[in-house]
């Protein structure tokens, strides 16, 4: 597994906003749609590409465009409904995939409420969008979704990550290098109560309570 960890002052400026909990709702959205546009830009270096010819006004020339078949951008709802946008701005002919996933917040195991996937992703580069990599729970039940209808490259894009959950992804996929994860941060732990410390709070709620 391949784990990214954003270096950027403009990510860590736009992130140290997004955590503050005097953020409000409408900013708290804009800054996440800021920050997946300045990671994906990370996160797609390795999207598909084949030659493309065309002519400019003075030559022939052999550029590039992005392969077929295109990407697919695969928010798990709610939180990552709130990186979609970024993503679809830096990958606007994505085909787009939904996962409905909560966490128990006691149990802290995830279920899922609802799956618009396509359901044959072979051969399919996949970009999960979800902000928190807590447990990894919710994840690891993505990818597997993911890797059931046949995805073998698989890349997660979050905004703030515990070692925790980095460490259970990196032991149930360390023999799959088609799984990446991005993020903006790597943070300390996890508290009692499964949040991410110092994080950001609950993300869903932030973006849509
Ligand atoms: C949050 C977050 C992730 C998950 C991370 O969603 O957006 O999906 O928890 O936790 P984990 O790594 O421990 O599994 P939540 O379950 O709060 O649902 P929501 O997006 O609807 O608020």
């Amino acid at each position: 597994m391949h784990l990214h960890v954003a270096d950027h002052p403009l990510i860590a400026h736009k992130l140290t906003a997004l955590r503050d909990q005097f953020t409000d709702s409408a900013r708290f959205r804009q800054l996440t749609e800021e920050l997946v546009m300045l990671l994906a830009y990370e996160a797609t270096r390795s999207v598909s590409i084949e030659d493309k010819e065309i002519s400019t006004p003075v030559s022939t020339f052999t550029g590039t465009k992005l392969a077929e078949p295109r990407p697919i951008v695969v928010p798990i709802l709610r939180a990552g409904l709130g990186m979609l946008d970024g993503m679809l701005r830096i990958l606007p002919t994505a085909e787009v995939g939904f996962l409905g996933m909560v966490r128990d917040e006691t149990t802290f195991e995830p279920s899922a409420y609802a799956d618009r996937l396509p359901d044959d992703l072979t051969g399919r580069q996949i970009f999960v969008v979800d902000p928190m990599l807590a447990t990894g729970g919710t994840l690891a039940m993505a990818i597997d979704f993911l890797l059931a209808r046949g995805a073998r490259d698989v890349t997660a894009v979050c905004l703030v990550s515990a070692p925790e959950g980095v460490r259970r992804i990196e032991a149930d996929y360390s023999d799959s290098a088609e799984v990446k994860i991005y993020t903006a941060a790597l943070d300390e732990k996890l508290n009692e109560k499964g949040y991410i410390v110092p994080g950001l709070g609950d993300a869903g709620d932030r973006m849509y309570g």
